[in-house]
């Protein structure tokens, strides 16, 4: 796992963005991993302007959402389908067609589940995957206790993501009580994963995950067993880390031709 500390946001979404430029440019039908949440927004941003100053093009990459709630109705303001379309691939010129998330509100969630494993399968799996980490460390929405080896089904959101997640609903009532997200398993697949956290509220969660066992309590801890994850922090999600200056001195040291 390569831990990075940046000064800032900005520097964040440029690092990430530099990776995903970099992958689209080596393979133009890139299959990118898409998180939604405050976390990598950023990025998002930063790629619609590269994309909008005409030197990159999405033409030919296709995307998968992380996660999805359930309960939403079809168009929902804060269905994760309709955050992703907002926020970024309305906003470049990716074909609408090549962007799909598990199915929320599939009659037959389990089916759907499935079909939705089926298809990144046949896209031959995912090679960069953005992500986010809650407060309790939890990727996509696999909640403590998830199965480091689960795929792509329902969860139930625990107490604390719910009132995280309030701020983007009216109340608190309104925040679903399920989702189904690509489980940890699934987000093993990636060939590389890009997890991105700021904030002085993600400082445990970081310590836990970096510096802490393995274990299904902490689930985003599962990715120190992957072979390409690098982990972007500002200072403050950084803070609690024991080997913060070693994680600086290796960045700072890294030949340019590396990257992430
Ligand atoms: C979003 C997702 C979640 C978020 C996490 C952090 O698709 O899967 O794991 O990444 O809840 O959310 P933010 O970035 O809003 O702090």
């Amino acid at each position: 796992m390569e831990v990075v500390i940046l000064p800032d946001q900005s520097a964040i979404a440029a690092v990430a963005a530099d990776a995903i430029e970099a992958l689209i440019r080596r393979k133009p039908a890139a299959v990118l991993g898409l998180a939604t949440g405050s976390s990598p927004l950023g990025v998002y941003d930063e790629l619609v302007k590269r994309c909008q100053s005409g030197g990159l093009s999405f033409a030919d990459v296709v995307g998968f959402a992380l996660d999805e709630y359930v309960g939403l109705p079809v168009g929902h303001r804060q269905s994760y389908r309709e955050v992703i379309r907002r926020e970024f691939t309305d906003r470049i010129n990716i074909d609408p067609a090549k962007v799909q998330g598990p199915d929320g509100a599939a009659g037959d969630i389990p089916a759907a589940c499935a079909a939705f494993e089926e298809a990144l399968r046949a896209a031959g799996g995912v090679d960069l995957q953005l992500l986010g980490v809650g407060t309790d460390g939890h990727i996509g929405f696999n909640e403590p206790g998830s199965s480091l080896a689960s795929r792509t089904r329902i969860k139930s959101l625990v107490d604390q993501t719910r009132r995280d997640n309030s701020r983007f609903f009216d109340s608190l009532d309104d925040v679903p009580h399920h989702v189904v997200t690509q489980g940890l398993g699934t987000i093993m697949d990636a060939r590389h994963i890009v997890l991105i956290a700021t904030g002085a509220q993600k400082a445990r969660a970081v310590h836990d995950f970096v510096e802490g066992p393995v274990a299904a309590i902490c689930a985003a801890s599962v990715l120190q067993l992957h072979p390409h994850a690098t982990v972007l922090l500002d200072e403050a999600a950084a803070s609690g880390l024991k080997l913060a200056d070693y994680y600086r001195h290796t960045y700072a040291n890294k030949p340019a031709w590396q990257g992430i």
